[in-house]
């Protein structure tokens, strides 16, 4: 099926839609963002989505309608013929005349395409250990990913489909992704700040964690903690709940039989993909 996209509120085939190089967009990466999953034809926690992306607008003072946002995000949805996949969904601050740093209250730019995915086709992924590069607010999800981009392309390199990142030793969050780790039967996670992003999919692990009653811990934690890792997960929209299965650059413990890893993935699975 081809693939459709919504510009400022109307549906067409992507190839139609016509952007202008103005745009805050394309000429500072003036723009937040989200990723929205959908399976059976149904949102996975759309409103918590909305909710940050809201966060994100406030944050960067890029005024927008949610309710403009929602209504185009599920239009994209009910005018496609996808069963399961994601919906992108970027605003920017708008198209300028001149390009200047400073801004001006101009409207906002809406911009979202629909993707087909399927969900279950996550292999253990390896990863490589790299600094974090990038700015000092990644608790907005803001589309200048350019520190994600160059560290994640050098670990391609190396064969790794992901990242693991840390500032001056402290973990931060994968390059797409949040992380957990299980040292002595305790599942821990980095407790949310203004170095990684408030992962929805992290929040619905943690949830699942609780209704469980397994061990856990939020916090600050290094390089040795990893080391000393029996199993290490990653977590986002798109892949769910995923396995490390090797740090390439990081000698660990990690072994791919962990009974935690098996009963959260499988309880996570049941809660939002059956
Ligand atoms: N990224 N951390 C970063 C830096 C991310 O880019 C993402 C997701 C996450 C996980 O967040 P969530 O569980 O809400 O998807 C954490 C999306 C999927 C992307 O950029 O494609």
């Amino acid at each position: 099926m081809p693939k459709i996209a919504s510009y400022n509120g109307k549906v067409d085939l992507i190839e139609n839609i016509k952007i202008s190089p103005m745009s805050r967009a394309f000429l500072f990466s003036d723009s937040v963002y989200e990723v929205i999953s959908f399976y059976k034809n149904k949102f996975i926690d759309l409103e918590t989505h909305l909710d940050r992306l809201n966060h994100s607008l406030n944050e960067t003072k890029i005024s927008c309608s949610i309710e403009d946002c929602k209504s185009e995000i599920e239009k994209l949805l009910n005018e496609s013929n996808f069963e399961d996949g994601y919906i992108y969904y970027q605003v920017s601050r708008g198209v300028d005349s001149i390009r200047s740093h400073f801004f001006d209250e101009n409207d906002c730019e809406r911009f979202g395409f629909i993707e087909e995915f399927s969900f279950f086709n996550q292999l253990p992924l390896k990863v490589m250990l790299v600094e974090d590069i990038r700015w000092q607010r990644c608790d907005i999800k803001s589309t200048s990913l350019l520190g994600n981009v160059l560290q994640m392309n050098d670990a391609k390199s190396a064969g790794c489909k992901e990242i693991i990142m840390h500032k001056n030793d402290e973990l931060t969050e994968g390059g797409a992704s949040n992380i957990f780790f299980v040292k002595d039967k305790t599942i821990f996670t980095p407790k949310l700040s203004s170095n990684i992003l408030p992962g929805i999919t992290r929040h619905q692990v943690l949830k699942i964690i609780k209704d469980q009653k397994l061990d856990f811990e939020e916090g600050s934690y290094g390089i040795d903690d990893l080391k000393e890792a029996s199993s290490i997960w990653l977590t986002s929209t798109t892949k769910g709940i995923v396995c490390v299965e090797e740090i390439v650059n990081l000698e660990t413990k990690i072994n791919s039989e962990c009974q935690l890893f098996k009963i959260c993935k499988n309880a996570f699975i049941k809660k939002y993909f059956s």
